[in-house]
């Protein structure tokens, strides 16, 4: 069982994202899983440069993207793994910019243009998005993130068989919130909400390292054009 996880945030160390990664990852390891962490910022990608390589009738091979940089090789193990859990900080209501570009050159390729809209990923493998962001719960889908979420939900479940999703709100954006601009903030109710409440989401990302890495993959929800 192998399991790739990829960190879509800057901050590479010790931040929210990457932190509930390392615990996703500890918890697949606690199931004998083969693990690997994809720094996506240590990396120079492009996203989708819509070359269709990928649709020509005449391709050699179904699943390739032709676009030749340091994503290739990470592409090409992704093709034996057995889950993928993707983490990204939210920036302005979307992945930020190396997890979209990511994304794009993961799932494109596998897009079948054909009328029963198969994906060409050749087996049923279990994904998970875990978001980080400033935003709390309550403005989530006030603020259509929760389409979002299920947007790229969707994609990837589509693509590969399964998706989950796990949200992390409110996080801290800043180590010490005296020493940069916060005034739009109450840092106090910020510092405790987190020191309650983060424990309990690298919980749940441990929980989904392990379901992850169980090899049980759920049964696909049809697509809403396919139903
Ligand atoms: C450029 C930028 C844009 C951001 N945009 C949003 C946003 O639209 N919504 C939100 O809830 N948080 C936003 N944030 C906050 C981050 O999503 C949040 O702090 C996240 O947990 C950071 O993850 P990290 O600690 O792993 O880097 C933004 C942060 C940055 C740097």
């Amino acid at each position: 069982m192998k399991v790739m996880t990829f960190n879509g945030s800057p901050r590479k160390k010790k931040w929210n994202t990457v932190t509930l990664l390392n615990n996703a990852l500890q918890g697949a390891q606690s199931t004998g899983a083969a693990t690997e962490l994809v720094q996506l910022y240590d990396l120079t990608f492009s996203g989708c440069i819509s070359c269709f390589s990928c649709k020509r009738l005449s391709r050699k091979k179904d699943g390739v993207c032709s676009v030749q940089d340091d994503l290739t090789p990470v592409l090409d193990r992704v093709k034996e793994a057995d889950a993928l859990i993707i983490g990204t900080p939210v920036y302005y209501g979307a992945e930020s910019a190396a997890t979209r570009a990511f994304l794009e050159r993961l799932c494109f390729p596998y897009l079948k243009y054909s009328k029963d809209g198969r994906s060409l990923f050749p087996r049923r493998i279990n994904t998970a998005m875990i978001y980080t962001m400033n935003a709390p719960d309550h403005m989530l889908p006030q603020i259509g993130y929760d389409r979002m979420f299920a947007m790229t939900q969707m994609m990837l479940q589509f693509h590969f068989g399964a998706c989950e999703l796990l949200l992390s709100s409110d996080t801290l954006q800043y180590s010490d919130y005296d020493k940069f601009e916060a005034e739009a903030f109450d840092k106090d109710a910020k510092r405790q909400r987190h020191a309650k409440v983060f424990p309990d989401d690298c919980r749940r990302a441990f929980e989904l390292g392990v379901r992850m890495a169980s090899g049980e993959v759920p049964e696909a929800k049809p697509m809403p054009w396919h139903e």
